[in-house]
């Protein structure tokens, strides 16, 4: 077996589990779970009719780059979204399809690491925040690269500080994953530290990987976060030089079981990554793909899902219970499912101890993706929970 495969850490909700093991809530009511991101607002209908009306493209093996018509689909998204008029996404170049993100952060490392050709030389690097969704971690392990946890603890309101990462670990770093809106604290990077970024990438040759799975949930309709190609192309960086951005159907569609989504950006390396994905064998099946075309040309279900959000503030909740019962999140996590039947996520699930600092200690993720009664029901508990 590839030796590599040792390296993977446990899923996050597999420690969950083990924290849980043997305790019974003393709360006889409905269990609540605000563990787990999956978004349970109902999926759109025009969606659905599209996945029925297409079914009959089950007979035909799909393209891995997809059908035109869902790359011109995806193209005009992104530039009507994005800004990008003055230099349109070129359908044929700049775009592909996925089946889901995680599918293609994973994927994407394993086509885009360079292994050292000695094999006593250092392992390359793939740089990712921390806390971080746990893929970016696993791609990097079975890359046969070695990850390098940036911290975006709250001393940087959450956002990396690109410029304190060591310039020997730029010097071998291959590929950076960034998250914006970021999981788990939501937080946004903004123009000048993109602007960092991009001049450290081209400096060190670093690919950039953009996962902007969360751009659609936002807060304030007139203010819909920036994204890396935007500020890109506001750079004069419209030729997308080592930037790839992932986008998905799952968050802004209410689509997670539909796993699509797609990739954009410099074409040399999407040109290669294609290839890559031909042998893999991912496509999407048609109707997969006809129902995405139908998601990305409908902004009135997303605006709908985002009323739905804001009725419960935000998609997620990052709380730092450092001073509740000694401060120990997994604790807090243990009580609150023992006295009251509702389950979070302990940061430290999330993180790792990295140079001395474990940024998910101290915290807890809440996902606020179940619907509006669920979440208020939650609010009480953990009321009781706190002052009981
Ligand atoms: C930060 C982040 N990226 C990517 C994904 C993957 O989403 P999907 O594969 O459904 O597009 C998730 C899912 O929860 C996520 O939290």
């Amino acid at each position: 077996m590839n030796p590599d495969l040792n390296r993977l850490h446990p899923y996050p909700f597999e420690q969950l589990a083990a924290l849980k093991a043997g305790i019974t809530p003393a709360l006889n009511a409905k269990p609540i779970a605000l563990s787990i991101g999956e978004p349970q607002h109902a999926p759109p209908a025009v969606a659905l009719r599209a996945m029925t009306a297409s079914l009959a493209g089950l007979s035909r093996y799909p393209l891995t780059r997809g059908e035109l018509p869902l790359r011109q689909a995806i193209a005009a998204w992104l530039t009507q979204r994005f800004h990008l008029q003055n230099h349109p996404i070129d359908p044929e170049r700049e775009v592909l399809p996925v089946a889901g993100t995680r599918e293609a952060l994973f994927s994407f490392a394993q086509a885009v690491i360079a292994k050292p050709e000695r094999a006593e030389s250092p392992r390359p690097i793939v740089l990712m925040p921390n806390p971080f969704y746990q893929i970016y971690e696993g791609a990097a392990f079975l890359a046969g690269a070695e990850p390098y946890y940036y911290p975006t603890t709250s001393d940087t309101n959450f956002l990396p500080d690109f410029n304190a990462i060591p310039a020997d670990i730029w010097a071998r770093a291959q590929l950076i994953y960034v998250c914006s809106p970021g999981n788990p604290s939501g937080a946004v990077i903004d123009r000048e530290r993109v602007k960092t970024l991009f001049a450290l990438a081209d400096q060190h040759n670093v690919i950039i990987a953009a996962d902007e799975c969360y751009s659609e949930i936002y807060f304030d309709e007139a203010a819909p976060p920036a994204g890396f190609l935007q500020m890109a192309n506001e750079l004069g960086r419209s030729d997308w030089r080592n930037l790839i951005v992932f986008h998905s159907l799952s968050k802004r569609s209410n689509l997670p079981g539909l796993r699509a989504g797609f990739v954009a950006g410099d074409a040399a390396i999407l040109g290669k990554y294609l290839k890559y994905r031909t042998y893999q064998g991912c496509a999407l099946s048609l109707p997969v793909q006809m129902t995405s075309i139908a998601a990305w040309n409908d902004e009135a279900h997303v605006r709908d899902n985002r009323d739905q959000y804001r009725a419960k503030f935000n998609a997620y909740l990052w709380a730092d219970v450092r001073g509740v019962r000694g401060g120990d999140e997994r604790q807090f996590t243990r009580d609150l499912y023992a006295e009251q039947n509702l389950t979070v996520l302990p940061g430290r699930y999330l993180s790792r101890p990295f140079e001395g600092i474990d940024p998910g200690a101290g915290y807890v993720r809440m996902a606020l993706v179940a619907e509006l009664a669920d979440c208020i029901e939650a609010a009480q508990r953990i009321r009781a929970f706190l002052t009981g």
